[in-house]
């Protein structure tokens, strides 16, 4: 397992798909890695006994590999400091494959900060490889058979721990329903919902537009409202079925809910016998103060609440949950066999993974990494463009930049990806206007935020 601040190294590297000695082996697969930023410029690598132990192979093999990337310029290694990637590796980084074309006349992308996704190469692969191979090992003979519809038992019972526990939301295993993450959550509770009857949701403006158009696609009609710095405007709300809201970290805004809107908003789904959709996409990552308790915890009956495992993990495994009030289950029960499920085994694993404590120490080193990313960043903003407000950074993985009027959100954002810097502007997320950039720090290292920082302060000006 890697330590705050230190790379877990052992993930990016597969010897046994590589051919020659096993030394130019693991040398290939750093060297890969830096070209593809996997590692950046500066970051540190684990000492070569930890590696050795993490690959099953002798010190030696590291050691090897190690020296040939210094002799090459790849690495720097410094008496005290252990070894980390040069800060001229940068220039031989090939480009990253996941980056889109750039704008005619734009420069390669150097910086990824578009919200949306965490820190892949953080992604747990050694604790993810022991978790699946223990799965595989285990399974009972029944459990390789058509997995039930609303999920395999044991992820079931893993999930439902879990929410008590982090969450603060009481729900017994029959309650969860796994599914291949929010999206999928908000398809299966539309239907249900048009099945019974319902017409028309309200959905966070601005906010993630995949949602609302999900639920479009199952036959809601959507009702935009406001949101504001205690999230989304409750007062006046229309007499919709249902709202869908991010109350942990609103998306993009990062605005937490206040007490007092949760209260108002309880009581219009009372009221009406509406119910509220939680998409709580990122609560794992809080800051400052003590997470605040999902809206699932206070009133189990009118809220439905949809997790996944994209923004802990990686939207790769296209893994979820959702937990339906009692009343809508009737109705959820007969569109849930219509639905796709995660394989057995990834469900396995997952719970696996979950109960050996190895998911929380994951969340407590990427906590701990993306709090720095975080503080550098707005350290860096603040000390580059002084004045310019930097919104909702007391969570998750992204922060906004207000910017008053869209169309100056949108030429910042061009201006940006001109220079290499990809953020999402205003028409990623909102269906009508609103004048914010959203970066994500979750991919900049420490050492580059100062760098991210004077180019969009010179897009700024
Ligand atoms: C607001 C919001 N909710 C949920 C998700 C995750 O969706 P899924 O679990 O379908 O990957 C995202 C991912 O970007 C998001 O931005």
């Amino acid at each position: 397992m890697s330590t705050a601040g230190q790379v877990d190294i052992g993930l990016f590297l597969d010897l046994e798909s590589r051919n020659g000695p096993r030394h130019q082996r693991a040398a290939a697969a750093v060297r890969d890695a830096i070209r593809a930023g996997r590692l950046a410029p500066g970051e540190r690598l684990p000492a070569s006994r930890a590696l050795a132990a993490d690959l099953g192979v002798s010190r030696w093999v590291v050691v090897e590999a190690y020296e040939q990337l210094t002799a090459e310029g790849y690495l720097e290694a410094r008496r005290g400091a252990g070894t980390t990637v040069a800060r001229a590796a940068a220039a031989q980084a090939g480009p990253r494959d996941d980056l889109p074309s750039v704008p005619p006349g734009g420069k390669q992308p150097h910086l990824d900060l578009r919200p949306g996704q965490p820190d892949l190469s953080a992604f747990p692969r050694s604790a993810w490889q022991r978790a699946y191979v223990a799965a595989a090992r285990s399974a009972a003979t029944d459990e390789l058979g058509y997995p039930a519809a609303a999920g395999m038992p044991t992820l079931r019972r893993t999930i439902a721990h879990y929410l008590r526990r982090v969450r603060g939301i009481s729900a017994s295993p029959d309650e969860v329903v796994i599914t291949l993450g929010t999206a999928t959550g908000v398809r299966l509770l539309a239907r249900a919902l048009v099945a019974r009857g319902a017409s028309e949701l309200v959905v966070e403006e601005p906010g993630w537009q995949v949602l609302p158009s999900v639920a479009r696609d199952c036959g809601l009609r959507i009702t935009p409202r406001a949101v504001d710095e205690e999230g989304l405007v409750v007062e006046g709300l229309p007499g919709a079925d249902a709202a869908l809201v991010t109350p942990a970290h609103q998306f993009p805004s990062g605005a937490a809910m206040s007490p007092e809107r949760r209260r108002g908003l309880l009581a219009w789904a009372s009221a009406r016998g509406a119910f509220v959709i939680e998409d709580d996409y990122d609560a794992e990552f809080r800051y400052d103060r003590r997470p605040v308790g999902a809206l699932a915890g206070l009133d189990r009956r009118r809220v439905a609440y949809l997790g996944s495992v994209s923004k802990t993990l990686a939207p790769g495994l296209r893994l979820g949950w959702l937990v339906a009030p009692p009343e809508l289950r009737p109705a959820l029960d007969v569109v849930l066999p219509l639905h796709a499920l995660p394989s057995a085994l990834d469900q396995l694993a997952l719970a696996r993974l979950m109960e050996s404590g190895a998911y929380d120490r994951h969340l407590r080193t990427m906590r701990h990494r993306y709090r720095e990313r975080r503080d550098a960043l707005v350290a860096a903003l603040r000390r580059e463009s002084p004045g310019t407000v930097v919104g909702g950074i007391a969570a998750g993985l992204h922060l906004s930049l207000p910017l008053g009027d869209p169309g100056r959100a949108q030429e910042v954002a061009a201006s940006l990806a001109r220079a290499g810097v990809l953020v999402a502007g205003p028409e990623r997320y909102s269906s009508t206007s609103t004048g914010a950039i959203v970066l994500s720090y979750a991919r900049l290292p420490v050492e580059r935020a100062p760098e991210a920082a004077r180019l969009i302060a010179r897009s700024l000006r």
